[in-house]
């Protein structure tokens, strides 16, 4: 297996290649997924919950992201990393631009993901400027919720589905270099992977994205708080992680979006 760079990223896109990623915060499940194949590792802040047994994301800290970041890192050998930017970390593109190149250059990170709105548009602009590729993140954006109730799907009326293709074009335009879309109808997801050049990345947003994105707790059945309604919940058994990652590996990249 070879390195996973961003440019084959975009011919997995072209090429009609769905796009494999899980998420990990050690260095052990960073080499299991890796060994697996997988494309995109995400150190997400799902951490907060997953990891820690907050309630939410929203206790994470820059310095959780950093360690988390530093050992998948020394896991993974050629999945493609992406670190999350915790809440309040990247309040104005100053302070973003501070700490993302700090998990670029200190911890491993390729890429850093922002949940994403309009008010974000400078910070995706003066990063990219800066060399540091961003993945944006829209729909659900976890930072903002406080409770579990709030997860509904979003961009099912005329109105919330154009804005949130306004959205989308803007985050492209601003320089964003991949889009994860977080709970968002099925439908809109797959126009926005089709209109837009940049890959997007889907999580409970139906089959037809470029890729998907799952936690691997949520994924191994194995999360304390809960595991999510979209998530393959048939038993199996601890020696079969292996079949299980294969199989959403598989899955994936079986689904192409046309
Ligand atoms: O923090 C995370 O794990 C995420 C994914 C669910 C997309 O943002």
């Amino acid at each position: 297996m070879s390195k996973i760079t961003l440019k084959k990223i975009y011919s997995m896109k072209k090429k009609h290649i769905g796009i494999a990623c899980l998420t990990a915060y050690d260095a052990s499940f960073a080499k299991y997924i890796d060994d697996c194949g997988i494309d995109i590792i995400l150190i997400g802040d799902s951490l907060g919950v997953v990891v820690q047994g907050h309630v939410n994301t929203h206790d994470v800290t820059q310095s959780d992201i950093e360690y988390h970041t530093g050992l998948v890192s020394r896991g993974n050998k050629n999945a493609y990393l992406i670190s999350d930017m915790p809440i309040n970390t990247y309040n104005t593109p100053k302070q973003a631009l501070k700490n993302a190149k700090r998990l670029i250059r200190n911890c491993g990170a390729h890429m850093v993901k922002l949940e994403t709105d309009v008010t974000h548009l400078k910070t995706i602009e003066l990063l990219t400027q800066e060399k540091i590729p961003v993945c944006a993140h829209i729909g659900i954006k976890p930072q903002r919720i406080i409770s579990n109730s709030e997860y509904r799907k979003q961009g099912k009326t005329i109105e919330t589905k154009n804005n949130i293709l306004n959205e989308a074009n803007l985050i492209e335009k601003a320089g964003a270099k991949l889009l994860i879309v977080e709970c968002i109808d099925k439908t809109l997801a797959n126009t926005i992977s089709k209109k837009l050049s940049i890959p997007v990345i889907g999580i409970a947003s139906g089959k037809k994205c470029d890729g998907q994105i799952l936690v691997l707790y949520d994924l191994l059945n194995i999360s304390f708080s809960g595991v999510p309604k979209f998530v393959d919940k048939s038993f199996f058994q601890i020696k079969d992680i292996h079949k299980r990652i294969k199989s959403f590996i598989k899955k994936t990249k079986n689904n192409s979006r046309v």
